[in-house]
């Protein structure tokens, strides 16, 4: 998908598709539409008049008439025009690409001025979205279903976009959107392989292809160098599995050397059975998305990275199967970790915060100035805040309000659950320096705490993106399966740290 800045009058312009909203307290049609109706002789108003056109959410109709340059006029319906921010722009083209997708229309034009947003995020928001609506999951499938004549091969490829604005603010804008869009997509598509074919071994090798692509340095450690590291917890998961286990280091030299760098870390459990401690067979198949965390990640470290954030940036991504058999660790084992303290393990399926303890451990040999990780870490979470928002705690409440702030700005919500010493007594053991599982109650909160334990004082926080990380995608940017979050999230918070 490219995405480039239209200037020129409405009368000059040649597309197959030109896409324009209306709001629902417009009294009278304005600019393009305004302009569109006329040409098509009143077709527009007419269809208001009907009151098909009221510009509520879903409303939309399609337009063809000569007398214009575009072939297809669609006004789309976006509600009132003081809630038309950011997010509307994303889900409105969305919506814009989905409609030149079903007509198999690979370039389109919308119009974004004049609709009293700042051109530097209704660009961005509109590219960035833009981009994931192009994307699909399709390189599995070697021939379209049955009923379907879908053609796998058909991308919308080109976006025209016209906002108010310089063509070098709007210009900067769509780039930075495009790399954003372009770091979730790859993501996604990590997230949608199968866990046969996305083993620990596959993310490292698709982690130092990017690498080797963005710039970034990458440092995998295997079997070996995570025994040298005591990285005791990491094996313990790994060991029920044939596939060895990874830990993946990307590194972004963006600052000056020697500047604490942020770090980033992402559960990457590319499929959780759940161990010895098994899982019911219904909905395991979702197990796979358990490296969702590690795959956002990778997807914000590529867009880090190309958008060349004048930053150090570490990102860690501890990978593992979780599987049954007969050499995995069982229910009551107790283990070791990289950081010294030993974890009595009640449920082997509470693994992701045992790799996300020696991962934890590892990225304070940074000195980072902030730690923030993201996991599918508990079915609790879902419980909670639902499939809207991810839940954010952390040790230190300004981090924890600059992630949901970047979140609200991202459209990647997340909201604050606490992290207070009462639930931390939840992890006592009687038998080791702490338990893995806390019982029934404050499930995200308590696996939370278990992770502050393995942070030493670094200022850190946790998102938990079990409830948000795929879905069925309801929001027109998105698809069925993985949705690529957090990655917007973490690129925005970096860059809101560059300042
Ligand atoms: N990967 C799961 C959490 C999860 C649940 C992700 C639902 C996506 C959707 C995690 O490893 C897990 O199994 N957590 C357990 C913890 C429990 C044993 C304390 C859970 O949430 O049930
Ligand atoms: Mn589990
Ligand atoms: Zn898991």
């Amino acid at each position: 998908m490219t995405v480039t800045h239209i200037i020129g009058s409405f009368a000059g312009l040649e597309t197959p598709l030109l896409v324009v909203p209306v709001f629902s307290d417009d009294t009278a049609l304005s600019g393009w539409a305004a302009e569109a109706d006329a040409a098509l002789g009143g077709a527009i108003s007419q269809a208001r008049d009907a009151g098909d056109l009221a510009g509520k959410k879903n409303d939309a109709a399609l337009f063809y008439g000569s007398g214009i340059g575009s072939q297809r006029v669609l006004v789309l319906g976006v509600g009132p025009k003081d809630a038309f921010d950011a997010e509307a722009v994303r889900r409105f083209a969305g919506r814009a690409v989905r409609r030149a997708e079903s007509h198999s229309i690979g370039e389109l034009t919308i119009r974004l001025e004049g609709m009293g947003l700042e051109a530097e995020v209704a660009a961005k928001a509109a590219a960035e979205a833009a981009t994931m609506s192009a994307w699909r999951f399709t390189e599995m499938k070697t021939r379209p279903g049955e009923a379907d004549e879908d053609d796998l091969e058909f991308r919308v490829n080109a976006l025209g976009l016209s906002v108010d604005g310089d063509d070098e603010t709007v210009g900067e804008a769509i780039r930075v959107g495009e790399t954003v869009g372009r770091g979730v997509n790859f993501a996604r598509t990590l997230q949608s392989r199968p866990g046969n074919v996305a083993t620990p071994t596959h993310l490292a090798d698709e982690a130092a292809r990017m690498a080797s692509e963005t710039g970034l340095t990458v440092t995998v450690m295997g079997p070996e160098e995570l025994l040298a590291e005591n990285m005791h917890a990491i094996l313990a998961v790994s060991r029920g599995s044939v596939e060895e286990p990874r830990l993946i280091v990307l590194e972004h030299g963006g600052g000056s050397e020697g500047d604490a760098p942020l770090v980033l870390v992402g559960k990457g459990l590319t499929f959780d059975a759940g161990g010895i401690s098994i899982k019911p067979a219904k909905g395991m198949e979702e197990m796979k998305f358990d490296m969702s965390g590690g795959a956002a990640v990778m997807g914000a470290m590529q867009a880090i990275a190309e958008l060349k954030v004048p930053l150090n940036v570490v990102g860690i991504i501890p990978s593992s199967e979780n599987l049954p058999s007969g050499t995995a660790m069982k229910p009551g084992d107790i283990i070791d970790s990289r950081e010294g303290k030993t974890i009595e393990v009640v449920n082997t399926d509470a693994e992701g915060r045992l790799i996300l303890a020696d991962a934890l451990s590892y990225a304070q040999t940074f000195d980072p100035a902030a730690i923030v990780d993201c996991a599918t870490l508990t079915g609790a979470v879902v419980i909670a805040l639902g499939h809207h928002a991810a839940g954010v705690l952390g040790n230190d409440d300004g981090l924890v309000e600059e992630l949901r702030a970047a979140g609200e700005r991202s459209g990647e919500r997340c909201w604050p659950l606490p992290l207070w010493d009462d639930y931390m007594r939840q992890l006592d053991s009687d038998v080791a320096d702490i338990v893995n599982v806390g019982g029934r109650t404050a499930g995200t909160i308590t696996a939370a705490c278990f992770l502050s334990a393995f942070v030493g004082d670094c200022t850190w926080a946790h998102l938990d993106i079990a409830g948000t990380a795929y879905g069925e995608g309801k929001r027109p940017y998105e698809r069925k399966g993985g949705v690529g979050l957090p990655a917007r999230l973490l690129v925005e918070w970096v860059r809101s740290r560059a300042g």
